[in-house]
């Protein structure tokens, strides 16, 4: 089996329909211009049948990128297949993205059907599908709430009928990392080399990247995920973090994927730009201080060896550098660095004078500027302190 894992961004689709997240067919297009540069395998850019807006996004988004595949959304009905067959008629390389419940709880209380109607029209929305394109991907929504024997059923049934890849959603995130990859790993192991096996982890209990990791490594070879982790509720796998954990940690997870680093936080300042928020700061890989460091401590380290307290090169995922933040944590060493970058060489006393003030309104105050610690260094430059220094 290849280690290659595919990229299945969903930033356009499940992380637009979260709130606060809609967006135009022009800020659906400005958005995918940076997921197809990072490099994307496919580009799920919305859900026809949901508004005539996501049927236009889907059909510009193919239009502008023809060698990027792009997957339309279609729950399992002819009117869903046939409107995103229709937003994609002119793709060069469409995917119908089609997709039922499988659940029990899904299929008494949505739609009071037996597992043998879903799976009869599961079977019939691929087999449309197929009739418009040849790549279907088939979602069994709610997979890790499923009945694994009757999963597998409808696995095995819709890739008889034609589907290509077989995603197995946690579609609540409900699921935890030894299970859902025991899941995944059965599934594999039924379908064999006729499927791609494919993971959409939500982050209901804060697993999504975990459960994605686990089914990497059970055999699955897509992951379906969104720039800032966005999507429905808590919010999809996070396209940076799962990617980013499989780069740093290759002697663990020895999997690749096309993604080019480098513009992973641009492409989330954009999508931070678009919609109405962006990732909380601690937030892995593009938070404002996913590079930062306040502690004497660590500040100490940092400046001795970067190695120290980073595991990541700020420069492999795109952010400037990283930074030293002043605060009432920081150490003399830090805050001499800090000097240095402004300009000023100070003496041990000085630098003992201007720590002092320092650490003074660093406890009545968060984050210190560097205008204010430059008024510090100035007080203690300035003729009359140096006079006192010197009695
Ligand atoms: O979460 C989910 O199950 C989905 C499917 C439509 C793939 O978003
Ligand atoms: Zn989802």
């Amino acid at each position: 089996m290849s280690n290659r894992v595919y990229i299945f961004d969903t930033t356009l689709r499940d992380g637009e329909q979260s709130p606060g997240c809609s967006m135009t067919v022009p800020e659906k297009l400005r958005m995918a211009k940076h997921l197809v540069e990072i490099g994307v395998d496919i580009l799920e850019a919305g859900f026809p049948i949901a508004s005539d807006g996501d049927f236009e996004a889907v059909q510009a988004v193919a239009a502008e990128y023809s060698w990027v595949q792009v997957a339309a959304l279609a729950r399992s009905n002819r009117l869903d297949i046939e409107r995103a067959a229709a937003s994609l008629s002119k793709a060069r390389r469409p995917r119908i993205h089609t997709f039922i419940a499988t659940s029990d709880i899904h299929l008494k209380y949505k739609f009071n059907k037996s597992r043998a109607e879903i799976l009869d029209e599961a079977v019939a929305a691929v087999e449309l599908a197929r009739s418009y394109v040849d790549d279907v991907e088939f979602s069994a929504e709610d997979a890790t709430r499923t009945d694994w024997d009757y999963l597998e059923e409808v696995c095995q049934a819709v890739v008889a009928a034609g589907a290509r890849t077989i995603n197995l959603p946690d579609t609540v995130g409900w699921s935890v990392p030894l299970e859902y990859g025991e899941l995944i790993g059965r599934m594999v192991k039924a379908l064999g080399d006729r499927a791609v096996v494919s993971v959409h982890c939500h982050d209901d209990l804060g697993l999504a990247v975990a459960n994605s990791i686990a089914a990497v490594q059970a055999g699955a070879r897509q992951i379906e995920c969104t720039i800032n982790g966005i999507g429905e509720r808590a919010g999809n796998c996070s396209l940076e973090e799962v990617v980013c954990a499989m780069k740093v940690r290759h002697d663990q997870l020895p999997f690749t994927t096309g993604i080019i680093t480098e513009g992973l936080y641009p492409a989330s300042r954009m999508l931070s730009s678009i919609i109405t928020f962006g990732p909380q700061p601690n937030k892995a890989i593009v938070g404002e201080n996913a590079f930062a460091h306040e502690a004497g401590i660590h500040q100490d380290g940092y400046l001795k060896h970067k190695s120290t307290y980073e595991i990541i090169e700020p420069n492999l995922v795109g952010v400037p550098e990283s930074r030293l933040v002043l605060g009432k944590h920081s150490g003399r060493h830090a805050l001499n660095q800090r000097c240095i970058d402004l300009g000023f060489d100070l003496t041990k006393e000085q630098l003992k004078q201007v720590y002092v003030q320092f650490t003074a309104l660093a406890d009545r105050k968060k984050g210190i500027r560097n205008e204010e610690i430059s008024a510090l260094i100035q007080q203690v430059l300035s003729p009359a302190a140096m006079e006192t220094a010197a009695d």
